[in-house]
């Protein structure tokens, strides 16, 4: 049986649950993993409440891991400039390193990866997309043999959370307090809600499958505050949801990246998968479509993923990120790309008002496949929801302006259908 020493970096929510669930599992991890986890050392800079760390030793800072007699040091402290120089530093050190800060992969991801190859140590990061829901040793082992053409999925499980409520006609800002209060969300959850978390994670994934850089060149990215309740119910008439989705997709060659709300399909696995969970569906040549969903946060599973890298790690000759990355391949410009639109317009209730809506789109040649007068809202104002053709990304901001400008439109508010 192997063994590793292992140091944690971080006593917060996820290094002790490491703690905990290595003590608890130990014997499970022995006999499935065929590996004896020693956590030889933890760095933290105060004592945690919720955890005792027994008569393992303590540093206060948590460079002093590096120099221990490890093998692994596990960063779990999160954020990004001083997690890169503990990592980069672990490496010269010649330790290998596991982390769950999708963060700092993101940000320096390929500098990190580069250094750990020079080194000769293993970088693993499979708790950092969907914490223990495996996905990273998917891509990179499972997958090794298929093309893969398209990953989509709900990657935040707090934007999920709030969706899912509002989907059963809860507003967004008291979902959100409700993710706080059930600890979903973070006390600030703009990470989450502007839909960042969820780019890191397809960010990370996008390298792996397409050879992207981490960090990524620009792309777009768009959170769930401009959702509102309505948009449920007139998604769901048409067979509709609404999901926060991040896409990476690869057509001829150019890599679309991208992160915001969209309309799907309400018979689509993706639709179906509620609350705080995390889903993937994964497009390849041999195995067709596949789909991945779990907790995507958590103690338990974090832990889960983190030892995972570790037995991964323990009984493996192949350095994955010593993997040649595929050819790099470039951002498609969003702004080339097409969509279909579902817009919802809150309009005065006069005659006309419908035709100066339809001429905008006219204008452009945009086809409208269905435009529905709804039921009055007050102060005679009518939401009129439409759904276009596919049209041009670059078109959309101008037809949006150009909608508020009729005098007859009070608001108005789109989100992308994915086909
Ligand atoms: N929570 C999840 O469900 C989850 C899931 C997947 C991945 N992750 C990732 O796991 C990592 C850890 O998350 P967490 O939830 O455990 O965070 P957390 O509860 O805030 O814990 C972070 C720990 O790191 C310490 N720390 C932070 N900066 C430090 C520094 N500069 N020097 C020394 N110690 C430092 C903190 O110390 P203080 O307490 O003194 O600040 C704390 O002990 C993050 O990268 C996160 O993205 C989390």
């Amino acid at each position: 049986m192997k063994s590793l020493k292992i140091g944690i970096c971080g006593w917060g929510n996820v290094a002790t649950g490491l703690f905990n669930t290595i003590n608890q599992n130990k014997e499970l991890i022995k006999s499935k993993g065929r590996l004896d986890i020693e956590i030889s050392v933890i760095g933290a800079r105060r004592d945690n409440p919720k955890c005792n760390p027994g008569n393992t030793e303590i540093v206060r800072d948590i460079f002093d891991v590096l120099d221990k007699e490890i093998d692994v040091v596990v960063e779990l402290i999160g954020g990004v400039e001083v997690a890169r120089e503990l990592i980069l530093k672990a490496i010269k050190n010649k330790k290998h390193v596991v982390t769950a800060n999708k963060a700092v992969i993101f940000n320096h991801g390929d500098e990190i990866i580069k250094e750990a190859n020079d080194n000769g140590v293993m970088f693993l990061y499979e708790s950092s997309v969907c914490a223990g829901t495996p996905i990273i040793k998917l891509l990179n082992e499972e997958l090794a043999a298929s093309n893969i053409t398209k990953i989509a999925g709900m990657l935040n499980g707090t934007s999920n959370f709030i969706l899912s409520n509002m989907e059963d006609g809860a507003d967004f800002k008291s979902t959100l307090e409700l993710a706080q209060k059930e600890g979903y969300a973070e006390p600030d959850p703009t990470f989450d809600i502007d839909g960042m978390d969820a780019a890191h994670k397809i960010g990370i994934l996008s390298s792996l499958a397409f050879g992207t850089n981490l960090p990524p060149d620009d792309f777009y990215i768009e959170g769930i505050s401009k959702i509102e309740k309505d948009d449920f119910k007139y998604a769901s008439e048409m067979g509709y949801t609404v999901k926060h989705l991040a896409v990476s997709k690869i057509n001829n060659k150019e890599i679309e990246l991208r992160a915001h709300p969209a309309l799907i399909r309400s018979n689509s696995y993706l639709a179906n998968l509620k609350g705080v969970r995390n889903g993937i569906e994964l497009e390849t040549d041999l195995l067709g479509t596949l789909h991945i969903a779990g907790s995507g946060a958590g103690q338990e599973s974090t832990a889960s993923g983190l030892i995972s890298d570790l037995v991964f790690l323990a009984n493996s000759n192949i350095n994955p990120s010593s993997i040649e990355k595929k050819e790099k391949n470039g951002l498609i410009d969003f702004q080339s790309l097409s969509f279909q639109y579902y817009f919802y317009i809150e309009a005065e209730d006069i005659p006309g008002v419908m035709a100066s809506i339809t001429s905008i789109f006219a204008k452009k040649n945009i086809g409208i496949e269905s435009i529905v007068q709804k039921e009055d809202l007050k102060e005679k104002t009518v939401p009129i929801v439409l759904i276009t053709d596919l049209f041009l990304e670059s078109n959309h901001i101008e037809l949006l302006d150009n909608i508020l400008k009729l005098d007859s439109v009070n608001s108005v508010r789109s989100i992308r259908i994915e086909s």
